[in-house]
């Protein structure tokens, strides 16, 4: 008989869906359930003793209720206080999300890099040790922004964000001393690459932009390697931790995403 069990993607909103993507796209017959802790969003403008207090409890709670095969948590912020508390917790695989430094490093030229994350993910120590591991040639600025967390949480309620406010973010990573020199941008924040398309129609000049998307995605496919899948998945299932009122517009970029069952955790 086929497992159907679950994947169970989590993230403090609307995120995770730049990871869930990939993963559909190369495991088309997983069933998914996706966490939002839109609850406790942002995460990024909370204290680490807040996210190590909250996140992998929750987690636990999560797996106990959804019997997933697998979690990914598609949340940088997260991940980089975090993550080994998780896994610690969680009696089942757990896919971590985590600055891609490593590749932007390989593909700079200029060896100057930026990342981009929430102010927590770039504040944290996880980043230091893969800016030394990985890139301890290049010059490694960053940049915090809750403000380009809420644009892709607006952009995926189909409300208008302004080009200007992507500007602002870019700036935010290109006005810093050497800045002029980056040439890859790292999107540390899974949020990040929802918007991504205006992140590059508003940079003053060719960037690269990276992110860890495809990556987890190949992970994801190689520890369920051997597994078997439904031919018939049920419906995603999105489910929301806080408040839940979704417009048609939230609904449909949800559906585009394979979600279309809604529930209250
Ligand atoms: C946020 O809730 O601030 C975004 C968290 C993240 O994906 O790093």
């Amino acid at each position: 008989m086929a497992d159907r069990r679950p994947i169970l993607f989590f993230d403090s909103g609307v995120g995770g869906l730049s990871v869930l993507a990939p993963t559909r796209a190369l495991l088309p017959r997983a069933p998914i359930v996706y966490v939002a802790d839109n609850a406790f969003f942002p995460y990024g403008l909370k204290s680490e003793a807040e996210i190590a207090g909250r996140v992998p409890a929750l987690l636990g709670r999560l797996a106990a209720h959804y019997r997933p095969r697998l979690v990914v948590n598609a949340c940088n912020t997260a991940c980089t206080i975090a993550l080994g508390t998780m896994r610690a917790v969680l009696d089942l695989p757990v896919v971590g999300t985590v600055p891609a430094i490593r590749p932007a490093a390989l593909a700079s030229r200029t060896r100057v890099i930026g990342v981009l994350g929430t102010e927590a993910t770039v504040r944290q120590p996880y980043v230091d040790r893969l800016s030394a591991d990985y890139a301890a040639d290049c010059v490694v600025l960053r940049h915090g922004s809750a403000r380009l967390v809420e644009l892709a949480e607006a952009h995926l309620r189909g409300e208008e964000t302004p080009d200007d406010a992507y500007r602002e973010v870019l700036a935010g990573l290109l006005g810093q001393p050497d800045g002029a020199s980056i040439d890859t941008i790292v999107l540390a924040c899974t949020h990040f690459p929802l918007v991504a398309d205006r992140l590059i129609a508003v940079a003053p000049r060719p960037l690269a932009f990276v992110d860890g998307g495809a990556g987890i995605a190949r992970r994801v496919a190689y520890l369920t390697q051997g597994q078997s899948w439904p031919d018939d998945p049920p419906p995603g299932v999105a489910v929301f931790t806080g408040p839940f009122a979704p417009t048609a517009a939230f609904r449909g970029s949800l559906a585009r995403f394979g979600l279309t069952v809604f529930e209250r955790f």
